[in-house]
């Protein structure tokens, strides 16, 4: 079985879960940009694509490029991954999960998402501002629950809650023989 995985990432979680991913699957892995120079030939002869891309607003960084050819590549295993700075469990975490994809997609795709972490030391300087500016939000909100002021407090600073757990699913999912 050729399966490839291509990924997005900006401070290097996201990396980190598509090379765990690579060992485990015994796959192909690379950039997007190193993805957008193979031809569609590379691809086709894939029986399952893989894309992984960090959480950015809610939603999957640059899946575009995934979702615009799921429907030329519909005979094989489609994985969408996402990678984000909140834990398993939480609410968004869900509702990213089921926007990622349409209900048309989700018929060839399936959506899983990674917990990754921050690292303010590797983020570029745009990102780190808006991290932060998002922090101070959510720590001064009015009404905030309990929830949310420790997440406030959470990503005020940098920490790494990633784990190859999380890829568990997902190898399952590539393994599962199709129907
Ligand atoms: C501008 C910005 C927006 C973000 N939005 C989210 C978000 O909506 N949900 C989330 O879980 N994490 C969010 N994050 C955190 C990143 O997704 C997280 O740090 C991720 O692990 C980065 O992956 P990478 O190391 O592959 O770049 C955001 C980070 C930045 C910089």
């Amino acid at each position: 079985m050729k399966t490839i995985i291509v990924y997005s990432s900006q401070t290097g979680f996201t990396k980190r879960y598509a090379d765990w991913l690579a060992e485990k699957l015994r796959a192909d892995v690379m950039t997007l940009a190193e993805a957008k120079k193979q031809d569609n030939k590379y691809f086709d002869d894939a029986d399952g694509i893989i894309y992984g891309g960090w959480a950015m607003g809610g939603k999957i960084v640059n899946s575009e490029w995934f979702k615009e050819r799921i429907p030329a590549w519909k005979g094989k295993k489609l994985v969408l991954f996402c990678v984000g700075a909140s834990p398993n469990g939480m609410p968004e975490v869900e509702e990213a999960l089921h926007n990622a994809l349409t209900d048309e997609e989700r018929k060839y795709a399936k959506a899983f998402y990674c917990q990754g972490g921050i690292s303010y030391e590797k983020m570029k300087l745009p990102s780190k501002l808006a991290m932060k500016a998002f922090a101070a939000m959510v720590r001064k909100k009015k009404d905030a629950t309990e929830q949310e002021k420790d997440m406030g407090e959470m990503i005020s600073h940098s920490y790494d809650i990633s784990d190859q757990k999380f890829l568990i699913p997902i190898v399952e999912y590539v393994r599962e023989e199709t129907a």
